[in-house]
């Protein structure tokens, strides 16, 4: 009986690992989420922002119409219905974003 013991108790080790590492996955995805949401100010401070703004001109982001990198929308036509695809920027002062080679 004592071996049975063990048994369940390493049944539910086995059972205690896959969950964390649920958790963890959709710890990370929903932080995903709350990013391509925009409604955290703190995104714009991210490496990921900066590393995906970094061909933004320091002038387009004081620019009145944009007034702050929050302000997704100024750029990202489709941000209200979270879409902000490469196609969908129109930079104000600029004009629609291509990708320059
Ligand atoms: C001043 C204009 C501007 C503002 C404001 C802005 N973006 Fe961007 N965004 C760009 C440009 C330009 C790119 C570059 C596209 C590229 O290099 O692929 C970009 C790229 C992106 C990309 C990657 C798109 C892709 O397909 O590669 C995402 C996602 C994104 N921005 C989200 C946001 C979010 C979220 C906000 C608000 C918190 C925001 N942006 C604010 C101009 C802007």
């Amino acid at each position: 009986m004592a071996g049975l013991d063990k048994h369940f108790g390493t049944d539910a080790g086995l059972d205690t690992k896959p969950a964390a590492e649920i958790a963890a996955w959709l710890e990370k995805n929903a932080s995903k989420r709350i990013e391509s949401g925009a409604k955290e100010p703190r995104l714009t401070t991210t490496a990921w922002f900066k590393r995906e703004h970094r061909e933004v001109a320091a002038k387009t982001w004081q620019d009145s119409r944009v007034k702050s990198p929050a302000n997704c929308a100024a750029c990202h036509k489709g941000a209200d219905q979270g879409r902000y695809g490469e196609r969908e920027i129109d930079i104000p002062g600029v004009g629609p974003y291509r990708e320059r080679d």
